[in-house]
């Protein structure tokens, strides 16, 4: 049976008590420089604050009324926006600690914004729009845990991922809401059948709209190349396909196949192994 939000298996009450800002305590900000840090990386890093920065516009787009309403996601979506605040703060004291200057982010409310805002708000006439935010956010939330993941290994910057480590634990705790969500409000066939069909054609990966496309391939090629990157994609998609409806689901790796170079990538569809 689909579940009615009253039936929602998740202690609202309990996950609001656990919100907090991120604890930066015991961080050496002193002892940043930014020569350790490779120019891939700051690429990366300017991405992903950017990125978490943005967060801030979404109260006015992606908020429905629907979301706000809810008892359940409403209130999360509060503490959401509360969390993620801190993870570009951190990002942009890193940087800063380092002598980086910071990259454009861009007006805080873009006629892109705006749009989707607009888009939000037809979307969510469908009185299962939630099914669909839900989902939404949980491929977001993943391809975020994972992207940081894989920014800390290639950083190697021990003070760098003390910062990550504890923002992941954060968009772990996100991705958990989310996914919890979405599988739930999936239950219904034909949900299902309607959120998979939005979820095939608009999807694209975190950033897009907030930096350029060229610039969306650059991190993703360094983020996710060799067979281990490819590994870390797979595991955002095989994840996701979990949710009812999504088992043949194709999203982050598919993506990365069609959108960046055989040579940023070091992999193939013909085979897992890394181009020679
Ligand atoms: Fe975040
Ligand atoms: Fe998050």
């Amino acid at each position: 049976m689909p579940m009615s939000d009253a039936e929602s298996s998740i202690d609202i009450d309990r996950y609001l008590s656990r919100t907090k800002a991120l604890d930066l305590s015991g961080i050496d900000w002193s002892d940043i420089r930014q020569a350790e840090v490779s120019s891939d990386v700051w690429t990366v890093l300017d991405y992903m604050r950017a990125v978490e920065a943005h967060t801030i516009v979404f109260p006015r787009t992606i908020f429905s009324a629907r979301a706000v309403n809810d008892p359940v996601v409403g209130p999360f979506l509060v503490s959401w926006l509360y969390e993620e605040t801190f993870h570009a703060r951190a990002l942009e004291r890193f940087m800063a600690a380092a002598g980086r200057p910071l990259g454009a982010t861009g007006p805080p409310l873009s006629f892109r914004d705006r749009l989707e805002g607009l888009g939000t708000s037809l979307l969510s006439l469908w009185p299962q729009f939630l099914a669909l935010h839900m989902t939404w956010g949980a491929v977001h939330e993943l391809t975020t845990l994972l992207s940081y993941q894989r920014l800390s290994k290639l950083a190697g910057h021990g003070v760098l991922s003390t910062i990550l480590d504890r923002i992941m634990r954060d968009e772990a705790k996100h991705f958990d809401f989310y996914f919890q969500q979405a599988r739930e409000r999936l239950q219904r066939p034909a949900t299902a059948k309607v959120t998979r069909f939005f979820v095939d054609r608009l999807w694209k990966p975190v950033g897009n709209g907030v930096r350029p496309l060229a610039e969306m391939r650059t991190v993703s090629g360094i983020l996710f190349r060799g067979p281990d990157g490819r590994e870390a994609a797979r595991r955002v998609d095989n994840t996701i396909r979990q949710l009812p409806g999504f088992a043949d689901v194709r999203l982050f790796e598919a993506w990365l196949l069609e959108n960046v170079p055989d040579s940023a990538r070091g992999w193939d569809e013909a085979t897992a192994r890394p181009l020679a």
